[in-house]
Protein backbone atom coordinates (compact mmCIF):
# COMPACT_ATOMS: atom_id res chain seq x y z
CA UNK A 1 0.00 0.00 0.00
CA UNK A 2 1.16 3.23 -0.70
CA UNK A 3 0.82 6.26 1.98
CA UNK A 4 1.41 9.56 0.55
CA UNK A 5 0.92 12.87 3.48
CA UNK A 6 -0.69 16.17 2.54
CA UNK A 7 -1.48 14.39 -1.15
CA UNK A 8 -2.07 16.23 -4.24
CA UNK A 9 -6.06 15.81 -5.60
CA UNK A 10 -5.87 17.89 -8.71
CA UNK A 11 -4.53 15.47 -10.43
CA UNK A 12 -7.08 12.86 -9.16
CA UNK A 13 -10.25 14.39 -10.59
CA UNK A 14 -11.44 15.13 -13.35
CA UNK A 15 -12.66 19.15 -12.99
CA UNK A 16 -8.92 19.27 -12.28
CA UNK A 17 -9.55 21.95 -9.21
CA UNK A 18 -7.06 22.48 -6.64
CA UNK A 19 -7.64 20.25 -3.50
CA UNK A 20 -5.93 18.50 -1.29
CA UNK A 21 -6.40 15.38 1.43
CA UNK A 22 -4.37 14.92 4.69
CA UNK A 23 -3.84 11.16 3.78
CA UNK A 24 -3.69 9.28 0.46
CA UNK A 25 -4.05 5.65 0.70
CA UNK A 26 -3.37 3.68 -2.46
CA UNK A 27 -4.37 -0.02 -2.81
CA UNK A 28 -3.05 -2.13 -4.76
CA UNK A 29 -5.20 -5.26 -3.42
CA UNK A 30 -7.96 -6.18 -1.54
CA UNK A 31 -5.55 -7.43 0.99
CA UNK A 32 -4.04 -4.10 1.50
CA UNK A 33 -7.19 -3.01 2.64
CA UNK A 34 -7.35 -5.74 5.18
CA UNK A 35 -3.87 -3.96 6.55
CA UNK A 36 -5.19 -0.63 6.02
CA UNK A 37 -7.68 -1.79 8.92
CA UNK A 38 -4.75 -2.61 11.20
CA UNK A 39 -3.40 0.92 10.91
CA UNK A 40 -6.16 2.46 13.66
CA UNK A 41 -5.02 6.21 13.30
CA UNK A 42 -5.93 6.17 9.79
CA UNK A 43 -9.16 4.35 10.39
CA UNK A 44 -10.08 6.84 12.86
CA UNK A 45 -9.93 9.90 10.30
CA UNK A 46 -13.23 10.54 7.88
CA UNK A 47 -12.61 7.99 5.01
CA UNK A 48 -13.51 8.76 1.33
CA UNK A 49 -12.93 6.43 -1.64
CA UNK A 50 -11.60 7.76 -5.08
CA UNK A 51 -12.14 5.92 -8.17
CA UNK A 52 -11.72 7.50 -11.26
CA UNK A 53 -12.08 10.98 -10.04
CA UNK A 54 -14.99 11.27 -12.35
CA UNK A 55 -17.74 12.12 -10.46
CA UNK A 56 -16.88 14.04 -7.98
CA UNK A 57 -16.01 18.15 -6.74
CA UNK A 58 -13.72 19.19 -4.49
CA UNK A 59 -14.85 22.15 -2.83
CA UNK A 60 -12.50 22.23 0.40
CA UNK A 61 -9.63 19.63 1.40
CA UNK A 62 -10.55 16.36 2.74
CA UNK A 63 -9.56 16.64 6.76
CA UNK A 64 -8.78 12.64 6.70
CA UNK A 65 -8.00 9.52 4.24
CA UNK A 66 -8.89 9.17 0.65
CA UNK A 67 -8.33 5.96 -0.56
CA UNK A 68 -7.93 5.03 -3.72
CA UNK A 69 -8.31 1.45 -5.34
CA UNK A 70 -6.12 0.47 -7.83
CA UNK A 71 -6.84 -2.65 -7.50
CA UNK A 72 -6.50 -4.20 -11.25
CA UNK A 73 -7.61 -7.60 -12.94
CA UNK A 74 -9.71 -8.81 -16.25
CA UNK A 75 -10.97 -12.15 -16.29
CA UNK A 76 -12.79 -14.26 -18.10
CA UNK A 77 -14.86 -16.23 -15.48
CA UNK A 78 -17.25 -18.82 -16.71
CA UNK A 79 -19.29 -19.49 -19.88
CA UNK A 80 -22.33 -21.25 -20.61
CA UNK A 81 -23.39 -21.06 -24.07
CA UNK A 82 -23.61 -17.99 -25.05
CA UNK A 83 -23.40 -16.33 -21.78
CA UNK A 84 -20.12 -15.19 -20.57
CA UNK A 85 -19.11 -13.78 -17.38
CA UNK A 86 -16.60 -11.46 -16.94
CA UNK A 87 -14.75 -10.31 -13.85
CA UNK A 88 -12.79 -6.48 -13.41
CA UNK A 89 -11.00 -5.53 -10.58
CA UNK A 90 -12.64 -1.73 -9.19
CA UNK A 91 -9.19 -0.15 -10.47
CA UNK A 92 -9.57 -0.46 -14.17
CA UNK A 93 -10.27 1.95 -16.14
CA UNK A 94 -13.71 1.29 -17.23
CA UNK A 95 -13.61 1.86 -20.73
CA UNK A 96 -10.35 0.25 -21.49
CA UNK A 97 -12.28 -2.47 -19.78
CA UNK A 98 -15.24 -2.10 -21.84
CA UNK A 99 -13.14 -2.26 -24.76
CA UNK A 100 -11.27 -5.47 -23.67
CA UNK A 101 -14.83 -7.56 -23.27
CA UNK A 102 -15.58 -5.96 -27.16
CA UNK A 103 -11.83 -7.21 -28.36
CA UNK A 104 -13.22 -10.57 -26.72
CA UNK A 105 -16.39 -10.81 -29.21
CA UNK A 106 -18.48 -9.79 -26.11
CA UNK A 107 -21.83 -7.85 -26.82
CA UNK A 108 -23.58 -5.89 -23.89
CA UNK A 109 -21.14 -2.95 -23.30
CA UNK A 110 -20.95 -0.71 -26.60
CA UNK A 111 -23.37 1.64 -25.48
CA UNK A 112 -21.61 2.27 -22.04
CA UNK A 113 -18.45 3.16 -23.76
CA UNK A 114 -16.00 5.79 -23.33
CA UNK A 115 -17.65 6.77 -20.20
CA UNK A 116 -14.87 8.17 -17.87
CA UNK A 117 -14.22 6.56 -14.75
CA UNK A 118 -13.04 3.67 -12.83
CA UNK A 119 -15.02 0.04 -12.27
CA UNK A 120 -15.68 0.29 -8.81
CA UNK A 121 -17.03 3.49 -9.36
CA UNK A 122 -19.51 2.25 -11.87
CA UNK A 123 -21.90 0.20 -9.73
CA UNK A 124 -22.31 3.29 -7.60
CA UNK A 125 -23.67 5.42 -9.88
CA UNK A 126 -25.56 2.71 -12.14
CA UNK A 127 -23.38 4.47 -14.83
CA UNK A 128 -26.07 4.46 -17.89
CA UNK A 129 -25.70 5.89 -21.13
CA UNK A 130 -27.68 5.53 -24.52
CA UNK A 131 -30.53 3.37 -23.72
CA UNK A 132 -28.53 0.40 -21.35
CA UNK A 133 -27.61 1.10 -17.82
CA UNK A 134 -25.16 -1.20 -15.50
CA UNK A 135 -27.78 -2.78 -13.84
CA UNK A 136 -28.84 -4.33 -17.23
CA UNK A 137 -25.23 -6.32 -17.66
CA UNK A 138 -24.27 -6.64 -14.05
CA UNK A 139 -24.17 -10.05 -11.91
CA UNK A 140 -22.69 -8.77 -8.79
CA UNK A 141 -20.29 -6.55 -6.75
CA UNK A 142 -17.90 -7.63 -4.24
CA UNK A 143 -17.95 -5.11 -1.63
CA UNK A 144 -15.06 -4.70 1.46
CA UNK A 145 -16.93 -3.72 5.01
CA UNK A 146 -14.40 -1.35 6.63
CA UNK A 147 -16.54 -2.43 9.61
CA UNK A 148 -15.91 -6.11 9.82
CA UNK A 149 -13.38 -6.74 7.78
CA UNK A 150 -15.49 -8.71 5.68
CA UNK A 151 -15.40 -9.42 1.99
CA UNK A 152 -19.29 -9.57 0.46
CA UNK A 153 -20.52 -10.35 -3.34
CA UNK A 154 -24.17 -8.76 -3.39
CA UNK A 155 -26.18 -9.76 -6.24
CA UNK A 156 -27.76 -7.38 -8.86
CA UNK A 157 -31.22 -7.66 -7.13
CA UNK A 158 -29.69 -6.83 -4.35
CA UNK A 159 -27.71 -4.00 -5.18
CA UNK A 160 -31.17 -1.27 -5.12
CA UNK A 161 -30.43 0.37 -8.33
CA UNK A 162 -32.12 3.02 -9.35
CA UNK A 163 -31.56 5.82 -11.94
CA UNK A 164 -27.89 6.65 -11.10
CA UNK A 165 -28.79 5.76 -7.71
CA UNK A 166 -27.81 2.12 -5.84
CA UNK A 167 -27.42 0.91 -2.20
CA UNK A 168 -23.49 1.87 -2.48
CA UNK A 169 -24.63 5.64 -1.82
CA UNK A 170 -26.92 4.85 0.68
CA UNK A 171 -26.71 1.94 3.34
CA UNK A 172 -23.64 0.28 2.01
CA UNK A 173 -22.07 4.10 1.13
CA UNK A 174 -17.98 3.87 2.31
CA UNK A 175 -18.07 0.02 1.29
CA UNK A 176 -14.80 -0.33 -1.07
CA UNK A 177 -15.78 -2.14 -4.30
CA UNK A 178 -13.01 -4.81 -5.03
CA UNK A 179 -14.76 -6.88 -7.84
CA UNK A 180 -17.81 -6.46 -10.44
CA UNK A 181 -18.91 -8.94 -12.65
CA UNK A 182 -20.69 -8.89 -15.76
CA UNK A 183 -22.70 -11.18 -17.68
CA UNK A 184 -22.09 -10.28 -21.56
CA UNK A 185 -22.85 -12.54 -24.80
CA UNK A 186 -21.36 -14.04 -27.85
CA UNK A 187 -24.72 -13.29 -29.62
CA UNK A 188 -25.02 -9.47 -29.90
CA UNK A 189 -28.60 -8.14 -28.75
CA UNK A 190 -28.42 -4.66 -29.40
CA UNK A 191 -30.29 -1.42 -27.76
CA UNK A 192 -30.12 1.28 -30.54
CA UNK A 193 -33.61 2.41 -29.56
CA UNK A 194 -31.39 5.90 -28.40
CA UNK A 195 -32.49 8.42 -31.07
CA UNK A 196 -28.65 9.72 -31.78
CA UNK A 197 -27.43 5.97 -32.14
CA UNK A 198 -29.56 4.91 -35.27
CA UNK A 199 -28.96 8.81 -36.47
CA UNK A 200 -24.85 8.12 -36.13
CA UNK A 201 -25.39 4.67 -37.34
CA UNK A 202 -27.39 5.72 -40.61
CA UNK A 203 -24.97 8.76 -41.30
CA UNK A 204 -22.45 5.51 -41.24
CA UNK A 205 -24.81 3.42 -43.78
CA UNK A 206 -24.74 0.69 -41.00
CA UNK A 207 -27.83 -1.12 -41.07
CA UNK A 208 -26.83 -4.42 -39.47
CA UNK A 209 -23.82 -2.85 -37.08
CA UNK A 210 -21.85 -5.17 -34.95
CA UNK A 211 -21.20 -4.39 -31.00
CA UNK A 212 -17.92 -2.94 -32.12
CA UNK A 213 -19.66 -0.36 -34.55
CA UNK A 214 -22.41 0.87 -32.50
CA UNK A 215 -19.00 1.70 -29.95
CA UNK A 216 -17.61 3.37 -32.16
CA UNK A 217 -21.06 5.58 -33.18
CA UNK A 218 -21.54 5.78 -29.39
CA UNK A 219 -17.53 7.11 -29.24
CA UNK A 220 -18.65 9.37 -31.98
CA UNK A 221 -21.33 11.07 -30.40
CA UNK A 222 -20.03 11.78 -27.01
CA UNK A 223 -16.77 13.08 -28.53
CA UNK A 224 -19.34 15.17 -30.51
CA UNK A 225 -21.26 16.91 -27.33
CA UNK A 226 -19.21 16.20 -24.56
CA UNK A 227 -16.03 17.81 -23.54
CA UNK A 228 -12.74 15.45 -22.64
CA UNK A 229 -11.82 15.51 -19.27
CA UNK A 230 -8.10 15.56 -20.65
CA UNK A 231 -8.48 18.60 -22.53
CA UNK A 232 -10.85 20.32 -20.38
CA UNK A 233 -11.94 19.75 -16.79
CA UNK A 234 -15.26 18.61 -16.34
CA UNK A 235 -17.48 15.48 -14.43
CA UNK A 236 -20.01 14.86 -17.12
CA UNK A 237 -23.47 15.87 -16.54
CA UNK A 238 -23.42 17.84 -13.46
CA UNK A 239 -26.92 17.03 -12.84
CA UNK A 240 -29.53 14.62 -12.73
CA UNK A 241 -32.29 14.70 -14.68
CA UNK A 242 -35.64 15.72 -13.39
CA UNK A 243 -38.62 13.49 -12.71
CA UNK A 244 -41.59 15.97 -11.91
CA UNK A 245 -45.54 15.02 -10.93
CA UNK A 246 -47.84 14.49 -13.57
CA UNK A 247 -49.67 17.35 -13.12
CA UNK A 248 -46.69 20.04 -13.16
CA UNK A 249 -45.62 18.26 -16.20
CA UNK A 250 -48.43 19.08 -18.20
CA UNK A 251 -48.11 22.84 -16.87
CA UNK A 252 -44.95 23.65 -18.57
CA UNK A 253 -46.18 21.31 -21.70
CA UNK A 254 -48.84 24.03 -22.11
CA UNK A 255 -46.48 26.99 -21.29
CA UNK A 256 -43.58 26.09 -23.30
CA UNK A 257 -44.71 23.40 -25.95
CA UNK A 258 -40.54 23.18 -27.26
CA UNK A 259 -39.75 21.20 -23.73
CA UNK A 260 -39.18 17.60 -24.13
CA UNK A 261 -40.72 14.96 -21.89
CA UNK A 262 -40.28 11.61 -21.59
CA UNK A 263 -42.55 9.10 -20.13
CA UNK A 264 -41.17 7.92 -16.44
CA UNK A 265 -42.09 6.16 -13.25
CA UNK A 266 -43.95 8.98 -11.22
CA UNK A 267 -44.47 11.40 -14.02
CA UNK A 268 -42.08 12.67 -16.98
CA UNK A 269 -38.35 13.00 -17.18
CA UNK A 270 -37.19 16.50 -18.75
CA UNK A 271 -33.73 16.91 -19.81
CA UNK A 272 -31.93 19.30 -17.40
CA UNK A 273 -29.49 20.00 -20.28
CA UNK A 274 -32.66 21.72 -22.11
CA UNK A 275 -33.64 23.63 -19.06
CA UNK A 276 -30.64 25.23 -18.25
CA UNK A 277 -30.15 26.49 -22.36
CA UNK A 278 -33.70 27.54 -21.83
CA UNK A 279 -32.16 29.60 -19.16
CA UNK A 280 -29.46 31.22 -21.17
CA UNK A 281 -26.60 29.64 -19.14
CA UNK A 282 -24.96 27.47 -22.27
CA UNK A 283 -21.74 28.61 -23.07
CA UNK A 284 -21.42 31.09 -20.06
CA UNK A 285 -18.43 31.74 -18.42
CA UNK A 286 -17.85 32.69 -14.42
CA UNK A 287 -14.37 33.67 -14.65
CA UNK A 288 -12.96 29.98 -15.22
CA UNK A 289 -16.01 28.20 -14.19
CA UNK A 290 -18.64 27.61 -17.04
CA UNK A 291 -21.59 26.11 -18.59
CA UNK A 292 -20.19 24.14 -21.44
CA UNK A 293 -20.97 25.66 -24.83
CA UNK A 294 -21.82 22.41 -26.46
CA UNK A 295 -23.59 20.85 -23.43
CA UNK A 296 -25.77 22.44 -21.38
CA UNK A 297 -25.64 19.87 -18.39
CA UNK A 298 -21.69 19.85 -18.11
CA UNK A 299 -19.94 22.30 -16.19
CA UNK A 300 -16.54 23.06 -16.65
CA UNK A 301 -13.08 24.46 -15.47
CA UNK A 302 -11.74 26.64 -18.26
CA UNK A 303 -8.40 26.24 -16.14
CA UNK A 304 -8.15 27.75 -12.75
CA UNK A 305 -11.76 27.69 -11.53
CA UNK A 306 -11.66 26.22 -7.65
CA UNK A 307 -14.43 23.91 -6.74
CA UNK A 308 -15.90 26.75 -4.48
CA UNK A 309 -16.63 28.53 -7.72
CA UNK A 310 -17.99 25.84 -9.89
CA UNK A 311 -20.49 24.94 -6.57
CA UNK A 312 -21.59 28.72 -6.97
CA UNK A 313 -21.81 28.22 -10.34
CA UNK A 314 -24.41 25.04 -10.08
CA UNK A 315 -26.21 26.64 -6.94
CA UNK A 316 -26.88 29.47 -9.53
CA UNK A 317 -27.73 27.27 -12.42
CA UNK A 318 -30.33 25.66 -9.75
CA UNK A 319 -31.70 29.03 -8.62
CA UNK A 320 -32.48 30.11 -12.10
CA UNK A 321 -33.82 26.77 -13.41
CA UNK A 322 -36.35 26.86 -10.20
CA UNK A 323 -37.76 30.36 -10.76
CA UNK A 324 -38.56 29.99 -14.47
CA UNK A 325 -39.93 26.06 -14.09
CA UNK A 326 -40.53 25.78 -10.62
CA UNK A 327 -38.13 22.20 -11.33
CA UNK A 328 -35.44 21.78 -8.68
CA UNK A 329 -32.09 20.36 -10.04
CA UNK A 330 -30.31 17.70 -8.23
CA UNK A 331 -26.79 17.29 -8.93
CA UNK A 332 -25.33 14.09 -10.19
CA UNK A 333 -22.06 14.86 -8.95
CA UNK A 334 -20.70 14.29 -5.75
CA UNK A 335 -20.01 17.38 -4.08
CA UNK A 336 -17.63 17.22 -1.41
N1 LIG B 1 -30.49 19.25 -24.49
C1 LIG B 1 -30.62 20.58 -24.80
N2 LIG B 1 -29.53 21.38 -24.64
C2 LIG B 1 -28.33 20.92 -24.24
C3 LIG B 1 -28.19 19.56 -23.93
C4 LIG B 1 -29.29 18.73 -24.07
O1 LIG B 1 -31.68 21.03 -25.17
O2 LIG B 1 -27.40 21.73 -24.13
C5 LIG B 1 -31.67 18.35 -24.60
C6 LIG B 1 -31.99 17.90 -26.01
O3 LIG B 1 -33.38 17.89 -26.13
C7 LIG B 1 -31.50 16.48 -26.04
C8 LIG B 1 -31.78 16.05 -24.62
O4 LIG B 1 -31.50 17.20 -23.83
O5 LIG B 1 -32.20 15.74 -26.97
C9 LIG B 1 -30.96 14.88 -24.12
O6 LIG B 1 -29.58 15.17 -24.29
P1 LIG B 1 -28.52 13.98 -24.33
O7 LIG B 1 -28.92 12.94 -25.32
O8 LIG B 1 -27.15 14.56 -24.48
O9 LIG B 1 -28.68 13.30 -22.92
P2 LIG B 1 -28.77 13.88 -21.45
O10 LIG B 1 -30.12 13.53 -20.93
O11 LIG B 1 -28.35 15.30 -21.38
C10 LIG B 1 -28.01 11.64 -20.36
C11 LIG B 1 -26.99 11.22 -19.34
C12 LIG B 1 -25.61 11.19 -19.98
C13 LIG B 1 -25.64 10.21 -21.15
C14 LIG B 1 -26.71 10.66 -22.15
C15 LIG B 1 -26.90 9.67 -23.26
C16 LIG B 1 -27.86 11.99 -17.22
C17 LIG B 1 -27.71 12.95 -16.08
N3 LIG B 1 -26.99 12.13 -18.22
O12 LIG B 1 -27.69 12.99 -20.71
O13 LIG B 1 -24.70 10.72 -19.01
O14 LIG B 1 -24.38 10.15 -21.80
O15 LIG B 1 -27.99 10.76 -21.47
O16 LIG B 1 -27.54 8.53 -22.79
O17 LIG B 1 -28.74 11.13 -17.18
C18 LIG B 1 -23.18 11.42 -17.31
O18 LIG B 1 -23.89 10.78 -16.53
O19 LIG B 1 -22.17 12.05 -16.94
C19 LIG B 1 -23.56 11.47 -18.71
C20 LIG B 1 -22.87 12.17 -19.61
Amino acid sequence: MQIQHNADLRRLNTFGVAARAVTLVTLRSAGEARDLLRQRALMAAPMLMLGGGSNILFTRDWDGVVVVPRLLDREVDSSQGDTVTVVAGAGEDWDGFVRWTLGLGLAGLENLSLIPGSVGAAPIQNIGAYGVELRDRLLWVETFDWQSGRTDRLYNADCGFGYRDSVFKHELAGRLVTRVAFRLSRTPDLELDYGDIRQELADRQLTRPTPLQVAEAVCAIRRRKLPDPAHIGNAGSFFRNPVIAGAHAADLREAHPAMPQFAALGGAKVPAGWLIEACGWKGRREGDAGVHADHALVLVNHGKATGAQIHALALRVVDSVRERFGITLEPEVRVV
